[in-house]
């Protein structure tokens, strides 16, 4: 089975980020972390910048924000021209309406469950969904490691898609790297985000030969 690999650029060189970007030219998608120092404890970047890295990037733009009131800021993302725009499922106060004006721009909309959250409420409006992100580490920081935890939760959203025939895929976020990802597909993943297992290590491998040794694992 071939699986898409969306590299998180948190991990990348956040002033150099053009070339950082043109190191994972062999991905599906780019992952753009947004985080507002309130729904996590760290902050990374805004609209702008989210703005010049869609003018910039050849891949499409995989949004994650992780912040407070995505009903009103998570439309001005996807109006950006992302890929896809995942909002928080703690943080939404209307869901349903927040979908639809998300995709009312062309963007797919995506609902991200922290590893505490369960997922049910959201396996009942899947036709409001294109992904759903299953996080294995409590959202704000890259580098931690993969909560196994999850995959229940991961294989009980795959169940219910496969059963409604819909096309909505299933992603991955958090301490993925070349053992952990067989997990995550087996549990039914075909999204992967990867920060730190792409970028990580300034010395050997680079990042696109990275994201090759994902897919072969
Ligand atoms: C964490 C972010 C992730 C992060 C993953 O809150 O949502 O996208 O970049 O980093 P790794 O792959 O290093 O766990
Ligand atoms: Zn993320």
């Amino acid at each position: 089975m071939s699986v898409r690999i969306s590299p998180s650029i948190l991990s990348a060189d956040f002033v150099n980020l053009e070339r950082d970007l043109g190191r994972i030219s062999d991905a599906d998608l780019v992952h753009v972390d947004v985080m507002d120092n309130h729904f996590v404890p760290n902050l990374t970047l805004g609209l702008p910048i989210v703005q010049r890295i869609q003018e910039v990037s050849a891949l499409p733009l995989d949004v994650h924000l992780m912040i407070d009131d995505p009903d009103t800021w998570a439309p001005k993302y996807a109006e950006t021209g992302a890929f896809s725009v995942t909002f928080s499922a703690e943080a939404a106060a209307d869901p349903k309406k927040l979908a639809r004006d998300i995709r009312s721009t062309g963007s797919r909309v995506a609902v991200a469950v922290k590893p505490g959250t369960a997922i049910e409420p959201w396996l009942d409006m899947l036709d409001d969904l294109d992904m759903i992100l299953v996080m294995t580490v409590e959202p704000g920081f890259g580098g931690q490691s993969f909560i196994e935890a999850a995959m229940p939760k991961l294989a009980a959203a795959r169940r219910a898609v496969d059963a409604s025939g819909l096309d909505v895929w299933l992603e991955v976020d958090g301490g993925i790297n070349e053992q952990t990802i067989v997990t995550a597909v087996r549990n039914g993943a075909d999204t992967l985000v990867a920060g730190s297992a792409v970028y990580g290590k300034a010395d050997g491998p680079t990042p696109n030969e990275r994201i090759a040794a994902l897919r072969r694992a």
